[in-house]
């Protein structure tokens, strides 16, 4: 059964996401995220509330398709030794190889295939790289975790996390506003060690949006981090996005489709999305010939006037679409039962119900 402490963390975690809305509505995103980052004690508390709720209540209670149970982080885990350790990497490859070969020998797509043969001399050379790193099973994943809160990545072997938040557990996570960091040639920390001022193109192999896209306010600014995540992966890396939906898979599948669309307009190309009981869990993957990866978005008959897609900049969530006065509203009268306390995701604000 829930405890007091349990719906304390939650209504505080509720009141932040419902205020930097409210906020987003009354002044403009820019106005509302510049606000709320120097915010530091609720930030801090954020990060204490999310990771004690995170480690206690949410680490069982999804169940995937074939009735395993598992927690995001696990999936993620998961996920990374199949696509770097067990051939994953390699099948998609080959199936980008052979789409690329057939786009080549189609004549009705020829403006996608001359910007093809633009990109594979560099791309190729990067794949060598790429290819001599992980081939080394010494050699650890470069993993920015990007909205860490309390860097649940850390004690794996198999990574070289960058853990990063606007205000993370200290000691365990750097501080970044990862909306407004420079990209650039290396990363580039604070003298203090504790913030991170640039981060390294090109260098990850995997980033990962756990819960994260949700938390920011507006569509254009959850497509820059988006664009970001693209520009700090080498080819072939990996993003993961997490979201939160509780709904049945097919609830939300036009919200899920427009992210397919947009992210594969950016280079991406959706390799894997499962429907765990509390989360969508996707893995976009950072196409070696960005044609190949946009060639899906190109090939879509898509519905005239939805606003999902009247812009390629922007990634929607379900509150976009509603009215934050009756989120707050909604959320002074919440009873609580218990079977939604025991997944606590159905607390979270951003869920996609
Ligand atoms: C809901 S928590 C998710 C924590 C963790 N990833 C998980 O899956 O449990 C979202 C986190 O994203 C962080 N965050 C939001 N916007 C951010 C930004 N622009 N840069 C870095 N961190 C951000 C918040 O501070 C918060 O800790």
């Amino acid at each position: 059964m829930a405890t007091e402490e349990h719906k304390y963390l939650a209504n505080f975690i509720k009141t932040t996401h419902a205020t930097l809305r409210e906020e987003a509505q009354n002044f403009g995103p820019e106005v509302a995220w510049k606000r709320h980052v120097i915010r530091k004690d609720v930030l801090q508390k954020y990060a204490s509330s999310m990771q004690k709720l995170a480690t206690t209540y949410w680490m069982e209670n999804n169940v995937n398709t074939k009735n395993l149970i598992l927690c995001r982080v696990e999936w993620i885990i998961f996920q990374c030794m199949d696509y770097f350790l067990n051939g994953g990497r390699q099948k998609y490859d080959e199936r980008e190889d052979n789409i690329k070969r057939k786009m080549s020998t189609n004549y009705v797509e020829t403006e996608l295939v001359t910007n093809c043969n633009c990109n594979v001399r560099n791309e190729k050379i990067d794949v060598l790289h790429f290819d001599n790193i992980l081939d080394n099973s010494t050699k650890k994943l470069m993993l920015l975790d990007v909205g860490s809160c309390y860097n649940p990545f850390g004690n794996l072997n198999m990574f070289e996390v960058t853990a990063i938040d606007l205000n993370g557990i200290t000691d365990k996570v750097l501080h970044c506003d990862f909306l407004n960091v420079r990209i650039g040639k290396e990363n580039l920390f604070s003298n203090d060690k504790q913030s991170i001022l640039q981060l390294a193109e090109n260098s990850y192999d995997v980033v990962v949006f756990s819960l994260f896209l949700e938390y920011l306010p507006c569509p254009k600014q959850r497509y820059i981090c988006c664009k970001k995540a693209y520009d700090l992966l080498q080819f072939r890396g990996i993003l993961f996005i997490i979201s939160p939906d509780s709904k049945h898979v097919n609830a939300n599948a036009k919200l899920m489709k427009s992210w397919r669309y947009v992210l594969s307009k950016l280079g991406f190309m959706r390799i894997k999305y499962e429907k765990l009981r509390h989360v969508h869990c996707m893995i976009f993957r950072k196409s070696m010939f960005k044609c190949v990866a946009s060639r899906w978005a190109n090939l879509q008959a898509l519905p005239v006037n939805d606003p999902l897609y009247q812009t390629s900049t922007a990634v929607y969530i379900p509150q976009d679409f509603r009215n934050v006065s009756s989120e707050v509203e909604q959320d002074g009268k919440e009873e609580y039962n218990t079977n939604e306390m025991i997944s606590m995701f159905n607390e979270l604000p951003f869920d996609g119900t």
